[in-house]
């Protein structure tokens, strides 16, 4: 087993940056678009034995050092009854239910739980589990309220709890948008619900990655909550939030996606002089400041974990079929 997230993450002293892409499963592979020519998105998600191959594909493809679920944020609300579809024309269509419902969330969401224990005896690399931040659920649902934010905190405790006992090893919490608008709706409707989550969690000891995009304007706040691992934007060179940050938790970005997508040349100049800056520093996860963008040519991505994983090309090609 790979263990070098688990350590890293840990702050213990690690031989290299671990490295893995926020939507590295689906997306960009073309492997992933080939799939989404024969299964909707929706099929995709509940299909535990097509999820896991999903999630596979980048660890094969790239040689990654971490797996990510194939799922998605907006798979939660089913519990209360909505539905998910994803058009043709991109964006998301969530469709809510006659009357309030709240089924079971084990039952609602047993193929995830059957994909994680698909998964597991298959990886080489630790499985990071995840749910969207209650804000950023709340927002698609347009339900920013406080009933609507407990409901959700409840039920995505409920939903990483079984994740864990499935066998995930890392859980992320995807608060996309809680750090983007104003000031004291961040303090009101989003860090309070983080923080619900983070202390469920902590008792199972599994570590937990929160990223919060504009994170670095509340890095103290969100340091407070004591996850194992702040999740950054590129908004702020890594090296000055790595000293903002409490030396026991560690940082994981932040590369922008929009230099992921090339040219390759300033790629590859951005990601060493990101790996230079933090070399020697502990608690350091290699990973870009936001989800990787559709168009984003494969051979970059392989580039860049070549970089950081600092070893030729035909070694770190070597999970290629
Ligand atoms: O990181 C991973 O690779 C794991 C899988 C994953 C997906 N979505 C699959 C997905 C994860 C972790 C997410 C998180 C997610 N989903 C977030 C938080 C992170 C972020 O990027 O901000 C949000 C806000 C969503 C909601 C969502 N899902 C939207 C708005 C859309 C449509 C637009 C888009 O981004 O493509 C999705 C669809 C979605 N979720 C796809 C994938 C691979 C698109 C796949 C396709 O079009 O075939």
């Amino acid at each position: 087993m790979n263990d070098l997230l688990l350590r890293a993450l840990k702050c213990e002293e690690v031989e290299r940056p671990p490295v893995w892409f926020m939507r590295q499963a689906g997306r960009f592979l073309p492997e992933y678009r080939k799939l989404r020519e024969t299964y909707s998105l929706p099929h995709l998600f509940h299909t535990p034995e097509l999820a896991a191959v999903v999630t596979r594909q980048p660890i094969e493809r790239l040689g990654v050092d971490a797996a990510i679920l194939f799922s998605d944020i907006l798979m939660l609300p089913e519990v209360f009854g909505y539905t998910v579809d994803f058009p043709k024309q991109g964006g998301i269509h969530l469709e809510a239910p006659q009357k309030d419902v709240r089924y079971s969330v084990p039952d609602t969401l047993h193929y995830v739980r059957k994909t994680i224990e698909i998964l597991k005896p298959t990886l080489s690399v630790p499985l990071i589990g995840f749910c969207g931040g209650p804000f950023t659920v709340a927002k698609y649902l347009k339900q920013l309220n406080s009933e609507w934010l407990e409901k959700i905190t409840e039920a995505s405790v409920e939903y990483l709890l079984m994740q864990i006992e499935a066998g995930v090893d890392v859980i992320q919490i995807f608060d996309s948008w809680s750090g983007l608008g104003e000031e004291h709706e961040f303090y009101t409707l989003a860090l309070p619900y983080l923080k619900k989550l983070v202390d469920a969690l902590r008792p199972t000891k599994i570590p937990v990655i929160l990223f919060s995009r504009g994170a670095c304007r509340f890095v103290n706040d969100l340091a407070a909550l004591t996850p194992t691992v702040i999740s950054f934007g590129w908004e702020e060179k890594i090296t000055s939030l790595r000293k903002a940050v409490p030396s026991h938790i560690a940082v994981q970005g932040n590369l922008d996606p929009e230099i992921f997508q090339g040219p390759r040349a300033h790629l590859e100049c951005q990601v060493t002089e990101l790996l230079a800056s933090m070399k020697g520093e502990r608690g350091f996860i290699f990973n870009l400041g936001h989800g990787v963008l559709p168009q984003t040519p494969v051979e970059n991505a392989q580039a860049v974990v070549r970089l950081v994983q600092g070893v030729a090309k035909d070694k770190a090609l070597n999970h290629l079929p």
